[in-house]
């Protein structure tokens, strides 16, 4: 049995809601964001990355029907947000004001000590790498009247966001250290009660930096979370 026939056995008959099937929407917007690419399934990296979006996809559905905006730091060439988006619309009742796509666009910023991993057989990322054309994200979302794309560094592109925003739910997938502290340090006073914070990389030996960060700032205000079998973590915030 290959790795293929186990994301089946899982995730086939899947469904987020009573008539939305996890796998089909996936696929679906796997195809859209990657056009010429097939995902190959057979890949270990794939199983992690398809969990990962069921569990984002879970919680993102959890909180649909509160008030509030959504908010993704690190969008790349948009994978994550689009499924949310995507999933948004296959739904009846839900008040989403906004989303913000927040990402250089340049890749990833400066990598600090805390970012290196400490076996020295694992890859280490530069700074840069991950880098996406920021024309192509921009026509993915075209169509969208309430997705804003903010193209540049965190903290500083922050700034431009409205200070009144309430969030009711936030991906951070920067990879590093130093903007995942710096997107909690920003939005955590302006999640909504009941809002969800869920970090994608908590235990990834790729990016150990993420979370050092989550839990610097969780630590220092006494917040708890779950660390999820996926690798990321969560807070639905009291
Ligand atoms: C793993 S990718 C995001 C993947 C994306 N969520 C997806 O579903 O494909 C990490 C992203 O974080 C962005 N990034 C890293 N450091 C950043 C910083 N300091 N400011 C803005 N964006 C940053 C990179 O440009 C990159 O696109």
């Amino acid at each position: 049995m290959n790795l293929e026939d186990h994301i089946n056995i899982i995730y086939e008959n899947t469904y987020l809601n009573e008539n939305i099937n996890f796998l089909d929407l996936w696929k679906k917007v796997f195809q859209k964001i990657y056009p010429n690419k097939k995902p190959n399934f057979n890949d270990p990296g794939w199983m992690k990355r398809i969990n990962k979006s069921f569990f984002l996809s879970k919680y993102f559905l959890s909180n649909i029907e509160m008030k509030g905006d959504v908010l993704e730091c690190g969008v790349f060439k948009g994978f994550s947000s689009l499924l949310l988006i995507e999933l948004e619309k296959l739904l009846n009742n839900h008040v989403i004001n906004n989303y913000f796509l927040v990402d250089s666009f340049e890749g990833l910023s400066e990598i600090l000590e805390e970012d290196k991993p400490k076996n020295k057989d694992v890859f280490r990322n530069q700074q840069g790498n991950l880098k996406a054309n920021f024309e192509d994200v921009e026509k993915c979302f075209f169509e969208y009247q309430n997705v804003n794309i903010l193209k540049g560094w965190i903290p500083n592109i922050f700034n431009v966001l409205d200070e009144n925003n309430k969030y009711k739910f936030i991906h951070i997938d920067v990879d590093l250290y130093q903007p995942t502290l710096d997107t909690l340090n920003f939005f955590y006073d302006k999640v909504v009660e009941g809002g969800i914070i869920i970090t994608d990389d908590y235990e990834t030996p790729l990016f150990p930096g993420n979370k050092k960060a989550w839990q610097k700032f969780l630590f220092s205000r006494k917040i708890s979370y779950f660390a999820l079998p996926s690798g990321q973590a969560v807070i639905i915030k009291k």
